[in-house]
């Protein structure tokens, strides 16, 4: 589960640790789908397209937003690494801390975000006798979508 923060024609946005697990699989296939759940509505929007690394400047700009907990806390988290315990994980934290002081905190090279850029979006409702709602919008070569009904 990763958080969206930004989403525009360009695609839809999203920030990791370019070091993790995931972000290893995500450059490895430059694809991916994202899935957004809503079980109380008994709906959900999938999303599947391909996925690159936004530009520096533009994780720059987020990082800076980022309250200055957060900031250290990227710094001080090899996210996906084992680590031997917490007591490890706070003095890193405790060590970015002392290193940066008051001053700014610039974003870390292994930070930044992904855009998936969507190829195919799915919207699903659910229906009674699972005979639910299926909406495929699947681009076209000329930039336009072709809708299509599928069977649940
Ligand atoms: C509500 C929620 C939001 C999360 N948001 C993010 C996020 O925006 N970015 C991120 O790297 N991890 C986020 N995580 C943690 C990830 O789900 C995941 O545990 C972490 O990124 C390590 O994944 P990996 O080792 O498979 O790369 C979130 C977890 C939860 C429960």
């Amino acid at each position: 589960m990763v958080l969206m923060k930004g989403v525009d024609e360009r695609g839809l946005v999203f920030y990791t640790n370019y070091d993790s697990s995931k972000a290893a699989a995500l450059d490895a296939c430059e694809q991916a789908s994202m899935l957004f759940p809503w079980n109380e509505l008994d709906r959900q929007v999938s999303v599947t397209g391909s996925v690159t690394r936004i530009s520096d400047e533009e994780s720059d700009a987020y990082f800076a937003s980022r309250p200055r907990d957060s900031q250290l806390g990227a710094w001080a988290s090899a996210q996906s690494h084992p680590i031997e315990g917490r007591d490890a994980l706070m003095q890193q934290l405790t060590d970015v801390t002392e290193r940066f002081g008051e001053d700014p905190i610039p974003r870390p090279p292994h930070w930044g975000g992904y855009r998936l850029v969507p190829a195919v979006w799915e919207f699903w409702q659910g229906g009674e006798n699972r005979l639910h709602d299926r909406f495929r919008y699947q681009i076209t070569v000329d930039g336009g979508w072709q809708i299509s009904r599928l069977q649940p």
